[in-house]
């Protein structure tokens, strides 16, 4: 977002991000991570972990963690995140759009609340398939454009303010197009809600989708 931004607000958000999700995680978001990544396995690429929400709830079989996270003051509390675990997780600085990790080198891949920030989907997307395995799957939960044309006209009214406060998170955006117009295959999505959120970032799909073989 720039500089002074990242300096002031960006520090600022990241130290108020699990508070400020407390009430959103107790009312279904936990659960729903917690149901998204029983279907993780093998070697794990969590994409924008943020402060590790997820990382407690991989299954046990899972085996290594890569999470990367670009974002300097959130993945400081990553990485605390990360040593209190008794996961095996490592964490790189490096952005969706870039990833440094040989092609076909993970089985598993995982975006929650990710794309809405991520400065180039598509390019991400393309790098995710890029370093899964044929057959490796990217499972996501996200926030999206609402179908309720009311509510996304709304979202397209408050997006530039709303990107100011939340550190860079676009609420209009149609991620369920973007994955399918990737060289992804979308697999299955699910819509849902983002328990006590404001409506402009209400409108949830949940799903995955898996590296042609
Ligand atoms: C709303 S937070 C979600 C954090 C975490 N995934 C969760 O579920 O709580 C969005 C995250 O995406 C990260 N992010 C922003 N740009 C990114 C990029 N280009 N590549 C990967 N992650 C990015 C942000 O730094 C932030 O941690």
């Amino acid at each position: 977002m720039g500089r002074i931004y990242d300096a002031t607000w960006g520090r600022l958000f990241a130290a108020a991000y699990d508070r400020s999700f407390k009430a959103t995680e107790e009312a279904g978001l936990r659960q729903m991570r917690r149901e998204l990544l029983a279907d993780a396995g093998g070697r794990v690429l969590e994409l924008g972990a943020g402060t590790g929400a997820n990382l407690d709830l991989y299954p046990e079989d899972v085996g290594e963690i890569v999470a990367i996270e670009p974002d300097p003051h959130m993945a400081k509390r990553l990485r605390a995140t990360a040593a209190a675990s008794p996961r095996t997780v490592s964490v790189n600085e490096a952005p969706a759009e870039h990833l440094p990790f040989e092609d076909s080198s993970f089985d598993t891949a995982v975006s929650t609340l990710v794309f809405c920030t991520v400065p180039d989907p598509g390019a991400a997307l393309a790098e995710v398939a890029r370093v899964l395995k044929p057959g490796g799957r990217l499972l996501f939960v996200e926030h999206v454009r609402a179908e309720d044309p009311g509510l996304a006209r709304w979202q397209d009214r408050l997006e530039k303010p709303w990107r100011f406060l939340g550190d860079g998170c676009h609420c209009n955006r149609d991620t369920v197009a973007t994955i399918a117009a990737s060289p992804l295959r979308l697999e299955d999505v699910e819509r849902g809600e983002l328990p006590k959120a404001p409506p402009i970032v209400r409108p949830l799909v949940h799903g995955s989708a898996c590296r042609r073989p």
